[in-house]
């Protein structure tokens, strides 16, 4: 299979990290939010330790993929998007680029600044990146809560645009970011 995929199509490769990530993305709400509705303990903690381990196999793979996006080109927009679809679609793409960053980075720096070790799945511990300081505690909490809420809106907003693509529309931008599946290229 040819790895840039074919012109109308994005390429397994684009879409093996989206899916991935996405997926991860979808455990990492899920484990915070079951965390929240606990007290403080064992499996709370646990809970954690494990949001922690994904958040940072988030970043890891967001590195992968923004260095592998620079030099691929992603497929064309349907000709028929308006102006302001294409901007609101083009900065929503950006603004999850940067979020795949800034969520991974703000939840580690949030545990360095309260001293609590960030391991990866129990092989190894990543260094702390401030030291101990309440204040910047309280706010990293606050920050890394706040860019959750703007990615989960995010979110909502790029999955209902991609179901108007598909049903309202009627183009193949869903589709050719859907493995095991053909598009016609009408890029
Ligand atoms: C894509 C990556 C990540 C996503 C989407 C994510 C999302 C979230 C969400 C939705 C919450 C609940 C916020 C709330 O209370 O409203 C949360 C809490 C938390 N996250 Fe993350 N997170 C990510 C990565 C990380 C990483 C890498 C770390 C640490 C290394 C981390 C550490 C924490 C901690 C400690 C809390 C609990 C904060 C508290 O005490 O309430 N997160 N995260
Ligand atoms: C929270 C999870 C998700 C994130 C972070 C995310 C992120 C992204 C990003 C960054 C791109 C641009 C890819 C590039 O050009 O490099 C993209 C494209 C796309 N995503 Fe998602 N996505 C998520 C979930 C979903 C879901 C659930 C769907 C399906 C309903 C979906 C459908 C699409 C489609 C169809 C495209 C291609 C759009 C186009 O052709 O321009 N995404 N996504």
């Amino acid at each position: 299979m040819p790895i840039s995929g074919s012109p109308g199509r994005y390429s397994p490769v684009a879409q093996g990290f989206h899916w991935i990530i996405a997926g991860l993305i979808v455990t990492q709400f899920t484990l915070a939010w079951m965390a929240d509705d606990l007290p403080l303990g064992m499996h709370k903690l646990a809970l954690l330790t494990r949001h922690k381990s994904f958040g940072m196999t988030v970043l890891m793979l967001a590195v992968l993929r923004l260095s592998w996006r620079l030099f691929n080109r992603p497929p064309e927009l349907p000709a028929g998007m308006s102006r302001i679809e294409r901007i609101l679609a083009k900065a929503t793409h950006v603004a999850f680029y940067v979020l795949l960053f800034a969520m991974p980075l703000t939840g580690w720096l949030m545990s360095s600044a309260k001293n609590y070790s960030v391991s990866w799945f129990g092989r190894f511990t990543w260094p702390n990146l401030i030291g101990p300081d309440e204040g910047w505690f309280v706010a990293l909490r606050i920050i890394h809560a706040l860019l959750s809420w703007l990615l989960l809106s995010l979110a909502i907003l790029h999955i209902l645009a991609a179901l108007k693509h598909h049903f309202w529309n009627k183009d193949d931008v869903l589709k050719r970011m859907l493995p095991f599946t053909k598009s016609e290229e009408r890029t």
